[in-house]
């Protein structure tokens, strides 16, 4: 039967495509320079004194581009807020950007400990993302508009569930596939299968950064594809629909290289800039108030944008008071800036934000 945009694409040809697009030399040469750049990402990873914090930090900017694909506004700063102080009375559109953070952790965290990926790893992952207490979908799905339908995936059933164990089957078989190449194609065809009732845009995403780390091709989940999807949106979208609707793979293959390139340049921007940050602050605290210097104390400042007395109190730096003097002692210095949101005082990194903030 032929392909219409307006029925279930129970036809939706099953990994790996049968054709010979990995062999042209167009994709070589992208996929080496994607590889390249990503393997320069992965080596100076480690000089960052705590990987966590860079984790936490370069997380929210993930998650944030991630949500505002569905046009969700929010600024990186009552972001940034929001995560250092109370989470009663957060408006949704932050808590959809938290629930993506604690999704992709969760998931990083989880996938470390699986044999192969599973069907209720990646249930977690969407249930995480929507708050959703679903599993597969059973109901059939429209994607595009009231009056326009640009795309129905499979129908709910046998059919999606013979899809996503060929999915699962694809991923965990080794194969001579270049994992860059083969997270493209899973990528393709996750949301193709469109798995869950909502959802799937981000838990795909994240899928993409956790395959990486799965892959060892790098070792946390760092890289902003997302910024890429979301600054070539159209684009994407497009050749999304190209290889469904013509089984031409070049081109979508090559878009999701040049992702991985152009966030593994970007990404390597920003822990060498926290890097220089980190030891430009290190040696203001050193000459000026000595007294008050630990590396501990300077990692957590460098935890969060936003800092307070409970982060120092919690990690053992210093007692409530000696805290708040600590916090303040970097005020006058000039390295944060005391802030008050409700009835809690923040201090921010100013420094660490613009460098988080910039895009
Ligand atoms: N024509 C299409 N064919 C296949 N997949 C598509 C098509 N158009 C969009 N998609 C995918 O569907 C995703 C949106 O699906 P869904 O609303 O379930 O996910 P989301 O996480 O809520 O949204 P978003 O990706 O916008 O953040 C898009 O991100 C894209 O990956
Ligand atoms: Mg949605």
């Amino acid at each position: 039967m032929a392909y219409s945009k307006d029925k279930p694409y129970n036809d939706l040809p099953l990994l790996p495509p049968d054709n010979s697009v990995f062999e042209r030399v167009s994709i070589y040469k992208k996929l080496a320079q994607a590889r390249a750049a990503l393997a320069e990402l992965k080596g100076r990873l480690p000089i960052i004194p705590n990987p966590y914090m860079l984790i936490n930090t370069l997380v929210l900017q993930e998650a944030k581009d991630s949500s505002e694909i569905e046009n969700i506004f929010t600024t990186a700063d009552e972001l940034y807020r929001a995560f250092t102080s109370n989470r009663k009375n957060i408006d949704p559109a932050t808590k959809e950007v938290i629930s993506y953070r604690d999704a992709l952790w969760e998931a990083f965290k989880k996938q470390k400990e699986l044999s192969s990926w599973n069907l209720e790893w990646i249930v977690e992952i969407f249930r995480t993302v929507t708050e959703r207490d679903e599993s597969l979908r059973s109901m059939q799905l429209y994607i595009g508009n009231t009056y326009n339908t640009v795309y129905t995936p499979p129908e709910p059933g046998d059919i999606l569930t013979e899809k996503i164990d060929n999915w699962l089957d694809f991923e965990d078989t080794l194969d001579k596939i270049d994992p860059l190449l083969k997270m493209a194609l899973l990528h393709y065809q996750f949301e193709a299968i469109h798995p869950f009732s909502d959802g799937n845009g981000r838990t795909g995403r994240i899928l993409n950064v956790i395959y990486l780390t799965s892959q060892s091709l790098l070792e946390l989940p760092v890289l902003y594809i997302s910024k890429h999807i979301l600054e070539y949106k159209t684009e994407y979208y497009r050749l999304l629909t190209e290889v469904t609707e013509t089984g031409e793979w070049e081109g979508w293959i090559l878009f999701m290289l040049e992702a991985v390139y152009q966030t593994s340049i970007f990404t390597l921007g920003k822990v060498n800039a926290i890097y220089d940050l980190f030891n430009r602050i290190t040696n203001i605290v050193k000459e000026q108030a000595e007294e008050i210097y630990s590396r501990e104390f300077i990692e957590i400042i460098f935890s969060e944008p936003y800092s307070k007395v409970k982060m120092l109190v919690d990690n053992k730096i210093a007692s409530r008071n000696t805290a708040s003097k600590y916090l303040n002692r970097l005020s006058d210095l000039g390295i944060l800036e005391p802030i008050q949101v409700g009835n809690e005082n923040l201090f921010l990194n100013k420094d660490l934000y613009e460098i988080l903030a910039q895009s």
